[in-house]
């Protein structure tokens, strides 16, 4: 007993003189480590005799754990005494720049859809949603789709499992293949007149350069008294030269099929081709050729949408139009692979991103 009081009054002396970090850890090694002295005196205890063995081991168990906390509170002292040493004689750099912290970027998606918010909000359109996962009534039958029509086939329209709980053609669930339907939720939630926008993502089984089996929509819906196809012409006009910011972008209507609306038509905007393959929007320099390229859908809506959403097509008619978001992103932004959107590569974000603090500005055009 005498032995392990006096070496404790040894260590504790030789711990509280260590004057810096490795002269402390070299003590600690050489008490507790493999071959250290108290780890040397407890391979002793196995050739005592059972009475010896339990009173020194239960003095060396705490000899040991009482140096082990002296080492821990030595350690303590001396890194305080080295911060504070540090501290009063280091000064502070304030010439140095600051470091740059990381931040991310707006996906280019998301940018365009602030941009036509801005665009649509201005003429007076409020936002609507609706949901992805939608049912045959309101994705096809609603919209005026014949039973044949082509577009119900399984190839285009992702199908999901019949819903038990309800009746017909609301039982019929799919993946929405356009945002279309939200003009039926929107006209079926409440009173003419109606004049919104909608965005979200749409879903068909395709995929190529410009295909993916998800990406986005925007949609379009105003109906009043008295909205013809000159308000629509003027509105998309409108809209196709503030989004690509060219207020003589050439813009074509051609007539086009729809079932949802009468007359329908697609509408191109006017390009020229460059020497080196690419593309410039615009009307075409005397002597070249004036090119035109499809960049929305849209139309009077028919009366039968009309009429199954409980507005009197008597009283009321309107447009409404539709578009690839992603398509009009490529376009304007010259991003060459559509499949590249949904990648998550941070790279990509990187280069074709938006600065999160220049954010287009959504309430004036
Ligand atoms: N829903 C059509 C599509 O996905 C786009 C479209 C065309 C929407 C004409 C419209 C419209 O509202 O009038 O291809």
């Amino acid at each position: 007993m005498t032995d392990i009081n006096a070496l404790k009054t040894e260590l504790t002396s030789e711990i509280e003189g260590a004057g810096d970090l490795q002269t402390l850890d070299e003590v600690r090694v050489a008490v507790l480590g493999k071959k250290g002295r108290i780890t040397a005196l407890m391979k002793t205890l196995g050739s005592m005799d059972p009475e010896e063995r339990k009173t020194t081991g239960a003095a060396l168990n705490a000899l040991k754990d009482e140096i082990a906390d002296l080492i821990k509170s030595q350690e303590r002292a001396l890194k305080k005494q080295d911060m504070d040493q540090r501290l009063s004689t280091e000064g502070e750099d304030i010439t140095l720049s600051a470091r740059q912290a990381p931040h991310g970027k707006i996906h280019p998606i998301s940018q365009t859809m602030e941009e036509m918010v801005g665009i649509f909000g201005s003429m007076g359109f409020t936002v609507a949603e609706g949901p992805d996962i939608e049912d045959d009534f309101h994705n096809f039958t609603a919209l005026n789709f014949s039973p044949g029509h082509p577009a119900r086939e399984m190839q285009d329209t992702f199908f999901l499992p019949e819903d038990d709980g309800e009746e017909g053609e609301y039982a019929k669930k799919l993946l929405r293949t356009h945002t279309s339907s939200v003009q039926i939720r929107h006209m079926e939630s409440g009173e003419p007149p109606y004049k919104i926008v909608c965005f979200g993502r749409t879903y068909r089984s395709d995929y190529d350069m410009t295909h993916t089996p998800m990406f986005h929509q925007m949609e379009g819906l105003f109906i009043d008294k008295d909205v013809n196809m000159g308000h629509l012409k003027g509105c998309l006009t409108d809209f196709v030269r503030a989004y690509f910011k060219l207020d003589d972008l050439p813009v074509r209507f051609r007539p086009s099929f729809f079932p949802f609306v009468e007359p329908g038509a697609e509408v191109d905007i006017g390009y020229t081709k460059k020497p080196d393959g690419g593309i410039k929007l615009g009307k075409a320099p005397d002597g070249q050729e004036q090119q035109w390229m499809e960049v929305l859908g849209a139309g009077m809506v028919h009366p039968n949408v009309l009429k199954n959403c409980g507005v009197d097509p008597d009283e009321y008619q309107g447009f409404a139009f539709g578009m690839g978001i992603e398509r009009l992103t490529m376009l304007k932004y010259g991003i060459p692979d559509l499949r590249t959107f949904f990648e998550c590569d941070t790279r990509w974000l990187e280069h074709y991103g938006f600065d999160p603090l220049d954010r287009p500005n959504t309430t004036t055009r």
